[in-house]
């Protein structure tokens, strides 16, 4: 199958859809019975049984009539020349066999359709389709890359600027190219300060000023990014020490993601534990991907084989490992589990990320046991920062 944007030709394994918020609808149907629905769909497909076959674009004007703002995606048989009015009817993007795309090159699609506004360009006050709304003083890059995990949680990889320079655990300010003035929210990097694109994982808020729009982000799309990368949560804000714990609840994991990759985080620590705690076993999974692709890392996976214990646990599902963090540290279970001594402010260090109440709590946790907090002009034995919200 082949994938037809206004980027391109997208190749299908750098756009995964969730298991979830996918649906067909066969070009007969009601829209209408789906309106109740519409938060919650991130994709419809309509099929084109033939090209000959017109009544998908009536639906999809439907659709968008009837305020359906997810991706519309028409499958089947359309040809190039029916793409500029396949945009023009709603749809963003078209799905047809390798075959069929083998006989319609990419300039063929590009010449079917690009000068024409779309419903989306019209909303952002665009007057020329092929020209994004770019503020001064932001790079605006490429998304290369989107996997979705749950109904709220998706993962994103977009182009570096060849400038920017940043310390693993640091935060920048994203945003999106669709208005005068664009929402700008804070994001961890997620990929270590080496890598030559720079991951991005995310929460999906129904009506959140910002991720509303990004869930919808495909490969080829714009990202907006301000110039300057920033946060407490980096190994300069540390004394050194033997082992360096990163707690995380939700999508708090993701500048450990970064760290965890980092040569100079086991340069500095001996022995570094990441533990991550989310509600269900399905939200655990960006983690998990995380973990696995730092241990066959051909430049850091011999360190992160040798040096990283990760340790997951679920607080609403059962499973080997259940409980808040705070508990698993209080009862002690945490350090049996691990074969490791009760964490002692002479040599642990800790860095702490997740929701205000996560933070708040095993932050006084860890005060309590000695550890104060520092700041990279006062380094110290804990820093925290909580998971950005939309
Ligand atoms: P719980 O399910 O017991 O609330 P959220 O999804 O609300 O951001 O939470 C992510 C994870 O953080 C959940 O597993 C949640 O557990 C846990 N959590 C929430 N509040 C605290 C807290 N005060 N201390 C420790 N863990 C917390």
């Amino acid at each position: 199958m082949q994938l037809i944007t206004d980027a391109g030709f997208v190749p299908a394994a750098r756009h995964v859809l969730p298991d979830e918020g996918v649906i067909e609808l066969a070009n007969d149907a009601d829209p209408a019975t789906l309106v109740a629905e519409f938060d919650r769909i991130a994709l419809i497909s309509i099929p084109f049984p033939n090209s000959g076959d017109g009544r998908g674009f009536s639906l999809a004007r439907r659709l968008r009539n009837l305020g359906y703002a997810g991706r519309l995606r028409a499958t089947g048989h359309v040809i190039s020349d029916q793409y500029r009015y396949a945009r023009a009817c709603g749809f963003d993007e078209v799905e047809v066999a390798d075959n069929l795309a083998e006989r319609q090159p990419e300039q063929h699609w590009r010449d079917g359709g690009n000068d024409r506004l779309t419903y989306r360009d019209k909303l952002a006050g665009r007057r020329n389709a092929s020209e994004p709304l770019i503020p001064d003083g932001v790079y605006a890059e490429r998304v290369t890359e989107v996997a979705h995990y749950t109904g709220s949680l998706f993962r994103f990889r977009i182009t570096r600027p060849a400038a920017l320079r940043f310390n693993s655990g640091q935060f920048v300010m994203i945003g999106l190219p669709n208005g005068e003035k664009p929402v700008f929210r804070a994001y961890s990097i997620a990929s270590p300060s080496w890598d030559e694109e720079l991951d991005f994982y995310s929460i999906k808020v129904p009506d959140g000023p910002l991720t509303k729009h990004l869930q919808r982000i495909i490969p080829g799309d714009t990202i907006l990014l301000r110039k300057k990368p920033t946060g407490t949560l980096v190994l300069d804000s540390l004394r050194p020490g033997r082992r360096l714990y990163l707690f995380s609840t939700g999508t708090g994991i993701a500048p450990f993601a970064s760290l965890i990759r980092d040569p100079e985080t086991y340069e500095k620590f001996g022995e570094v534990i990441l533990t991550h705690t989310c509600r269900t076993h399905a939200e655990l999974a960006y983690g998990k991907d995380v973990v696995a692709a730092a241990k066959s890392d051909p430049l850091v996976g011999e360190l992160v084989r040798e040096n990283l214990q990760y340790y997951a646990s679920t607080t609403r599902e059962a499973g080997p490992r259940h409980g808040r963090i705070t508990t698993l540290i209080e009862s002690g279970q945490l350090f049996s589990d691990l074969g490791l001594p009760p964490m002692d402010p002479a040599e642990d260090r800790a860095m702490i990320c997740g929701s205000l109440a996560m933070v708040k709590d095993t932050q006084a946790l860890l005060e309590r046991a000695g550890f104060s907090e520092g700041a990279t002009n006062r380094p110290a034995e804990v820093v925290v920062e909580r998971a950005f919200v939309d």
